[in-house]
């Protein structure tokens, strides 16, 4: 039996303290079999001095004592959540999805559920619903503790295609609800896939009809992805029932994105990073930033726990994509950058020309970022 270890996360969420899951071990606790041994002997005591009084944070609490060097102090703690305008807490770290073939998301979505995850970004688009829904019930982790995105596909922004589209996904998921429905793109396109370019430009109408399916209840929060300012000003000029809670763009190390982040964080719509690794093209590219390298050495972390840490501790939520248990397991395992690194990371990544990983704008036949 493994022993109940450190959050990494966080010790102050309610969300996590009050799931059966097991907590993470801290990236950079080296000591892992003295670790244990003082673990062991500490739960031992408690267990004797009386459980009752132990509170909500005296495990990690216990724990952080033993690390605090390497993990240097209290200072380590990054949100393991955000709180959206509808009260409701959306955890910061999730499992993408996207790419994730057919029988190896099933147990990637069970990795991830055993691990601590309780968020996983699907899309309808990804055609892999199914097998996401069947991980999450294998998982027997229970649905009202899971935190389950997918977004709306391009072809089906008219109003009257919007919520047999939905229901499909609810289908596939087995769930009855939705706790985020995103539209996937800016971009309205005809059945052929043409592009239609009224709704493309004027989105109104269909958020309409997503504010109707969280006023049925199908749905809990709405939001974007992929818009730029002005396609979020154009479509706040309306008068809102529901602002969008999220907008997912792609955040990496190539592109940041800093004007978006302060942009959004000034008018309370929260980011969510997509491709957080540089996408399948770049991850190896990502893993050897030198600064990455160097902060990672530094701190005993891997490179891709500094690229994810860095997201979350920049105020997003982070979707980093994986099918391999270990990665799975080690993305999740975030940790506070100290200032000054934190800093450095973030002037070398808006020091080189911004690229992209995803942009079909010359597919389909429009500049979808500007
Ligand atoms: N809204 C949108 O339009 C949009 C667009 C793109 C992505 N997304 C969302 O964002 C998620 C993540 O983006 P992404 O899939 O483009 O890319 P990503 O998460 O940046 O990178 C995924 C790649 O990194 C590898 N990887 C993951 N963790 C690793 C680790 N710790 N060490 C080494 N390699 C690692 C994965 O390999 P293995 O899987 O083989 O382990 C995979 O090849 C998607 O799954 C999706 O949910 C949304
Ligand atoms: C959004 O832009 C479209 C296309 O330019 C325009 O028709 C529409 O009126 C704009 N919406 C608002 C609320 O300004």
């Amino acid at each position: 039996m493994s022993l109940p270890t450190y959050h990494s996360i966080s010790d102050t969420n309610d969300y996590y303290a009050k799931g059966q899951l097991a907590p993470e071990r801290p990236a950079r606790c080296r000591h892992k079999k003295f670790f244990r041994l003082i673990a062991a002997s500490t739960l031992a005591v408690t267990v004797f001095y009386g459980l009752q009084h132990v509170s909500r944070t005296g495990f990690p609490h216990i724990f952080r004592t033993f690390c605090s060097k390497s993990l240097h102090g209290s200072s380590t703690q990054l949100p393991s959540h955000y709180t959206l305008p509808s009260g409701d807490k959306i955890p910061s770290v999730a499992l993408g999805v996207w790419q994730a073939g057919k029988g190896e998301v099933g147990a990637a979505v069970q990795t991830a559920l055993k691990a601590g995850y309780r968020h996983i970004d699907g899309a309808w688009r990804y055609g892999n619903e199914a097998e996401v829904g069947e991980g999450l019930r294998l998982s027997k982790v229970p649905r009202s503790e899971v935190w389950l995105t997918s977004k709306l596909w391009n072809t089906f922004h008219a109003p009257e295609d919007i919520e047999p589209s939905l229901d499909e996904s609810l289908y596939h998921l087995g769930t009855d609800y939705l706790d985020l429905y995103l539209i996937h793109w800016p971009v309205a396109q005809h059945e052929d896939g043409t592009l239609n370019t009224e709704l493309t430009e004027n989105p109104y109408p269909t958020w309409q009809k997503l504010e109707e399916l969280v006023a049925k209840g199908k749905v809990r929060n709405i939001g974007v992805s992929n818009f730029n300012v002005r396609r979020l000003q154009n479509l706040t000029a309306n008068p809102l029932k529901i602002q969008p809670a999220v907008n997912q763009v792609e955040l990496s190390y190539w592109n940041p994105q800093p004007e978006l982040v302060k942009w959004s964080k000034e008018n309370n719509i929260l980011l969510e990073a997509y491709s957080p690794l540089g996408s399948s093209g770049r991850v190896k590219d990502s893993l050897n930033v030198p600064e990455v390298k160097e902060i990672a050495a530094e701190l005993g972390m891997t490179p891709a726990q500094v690229l994810v840490s860095w997201q979350v501790q920049r105020g997003n939520v982070v979707l980093p994509k994986s099918v391999t248990p270990s990665r799975i397991i080690e993305n999740l395992r975030i940790a506070r950058i100290p200032e000054h690194l934190f800093n450095k990371l973030g002037k070398a990544a808006a020091s080189h020309k911004p690229e992209r990983s995803v942009d079909p704008s010359e597919r389909w036949g429009l500049d979808i970022f500007e």
